[in-house]
């Protein structure tokens, strides 16, 4: 039975995990730093190293308590590289390495993105019948703060790129749109909440279809909802929260669900994996699951966003196919998935 530790920095988020055989969640511990973050209206670089220098060691300790288990335990140490804040990245990493040269643990460096590809394998310890592991081949939908990518994967940690966003990252949208509707950081649990109360139709904002294409673009659709707040600003009127986030939301969903689809048609696949911090958004959630076509995997919400047990997953399959990095590796803020 291999255990993985694995340590995850990559952004505002101190978080640490345990994980059996890739799947089994023994212990997952995420300190996080929102509070601290909403005050500026988004993660604030230098902020966030030094919240991660004060937490990682007292979250690593935290973590192997409570899965009653000490570093001779554990098989392997994995952690974030990149992409993400360097100034994050670095103490993560550093952690990391100054724990595996201690224990004599081999070290994983594991991408953030097939992280969150990856939190679809996850089920906590005391399920008793956790649901089969995504089959190969398979559809990945990243949709995270930073990234939104449809990937073809033949096999574990295959990625094939079929499409990205061309400007804004769909996470990115719904957090730019929350502050023209004077929603809190971070924005998308802010727009879902208000949506929930909304129209989805009230307003047929524009969906960017980029005809033959993969690709997605979210940039016009924050733009119509900016011209939508200055035209109702300007006329004086109670700005209709509700009824603009939930066609926002709508829009958002209805594109990243009908690409996936079409995207599962053209390459006669099965499986479809969703991950990344807008697989959290129950619109988003109910749209994929309400379809019978495919079988859907997504992530239990908790490991939607930012968490150390999806790169411990990634880095159970990495351990396995033998890749072990070396102590003098460098943090890859930039780290793209498919190369
Ligand atoms: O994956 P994540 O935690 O961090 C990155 O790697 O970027 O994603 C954070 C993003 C933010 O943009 C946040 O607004 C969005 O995920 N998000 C949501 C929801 N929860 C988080 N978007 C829509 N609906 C949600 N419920
Ligand atoms: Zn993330």
């Amino acid at each position: 039975m291999t255990v993985i530790l694995s340590i995850e920095t990559s952004c505002d988020e101190t978080a640490c995990a345990l994980l059996q055989e890739g799947r089994r969640l023994l212990a997952s511990v995420v300190a996080s730093q929102m509070e601290i973050h909403a005050r500026y209206g988004g993660v604030f670089p230098e902020v966030a190293s030094r919240q991660h220098v004060l937490s990682i060691y007292p979250v690593v300790q935290q973590t192997l308590q409570q899965a009653s288990l000490t570093l001779q335990e554990v098989d392997a140490i994995a952690v974030t590289r990149g992409p993400g804040l360097a100034g994050s990245l670095v103490v993560g990493v550093n952690a990391a390495k100054g724990i595996s040269l201690a224990s004599g643990k081999p070290l994983v460096a594991v991408n953030h993105l097939e992280g969150h590809i990856y939190s679809a394998w996850l089920h906590e310890a005391a399920e008793q019948n956790p649901a089969p592991a995504p089959q190969f081949p398979l559809l990945a939908l990243l949709v995270s703060g930073g990234h939104t990518e449809l990937n073809l994967m033949h096999d574990h940690l295959q990625y094939q790129r079929l499409g990205a966003t061309l400007d804004d990252a769909a996470g990115e949208a719904f957090d730019k749109v929350a502050r023209l509707l004077h929603l809190p950081y971070p924005g998308g649990p802010a727009i879902e909440q208000a949506a929930a109360q909304g129209n989805p139709a009230a307003y047929p904002f524009p969906r960017a279809w980029l005809e033959g294409s993969y690709n997605f673009s979210f940039s016009g659709l924050k733009t119509a909802v900016l011209r939508e707040v200055r035209r109702q600003e300007a006329a004086n009127q109670p700005l209709p929260v509700q009824d603009l986030a939930a066609s926002f939301q709508a829009a958002v969903v209805e594109v990243l669900l009908t690409k996936t689809l079409q995207a599962a048609r053209t390459y006669g696949v099965q499986n479809i994996v969703i991950g990344g911090g807008v697989s959290a958004n129950r619109a988003l959630r109910a749209a994929f699951l309400a379809q019978k076509d495919y079988t859907v995997h997504i992530p239990p919400l908790k490991y939607c966003t930012d968490n150390a047990a999806m790169i411990a997953s990634a880095g159970f399959y990495r351990f396995q196919q033998g890749h072990i990095a070396e102590l003098d590796f460098d943090v890859l803020p930039t780290w793209t998935l498919s190369s």
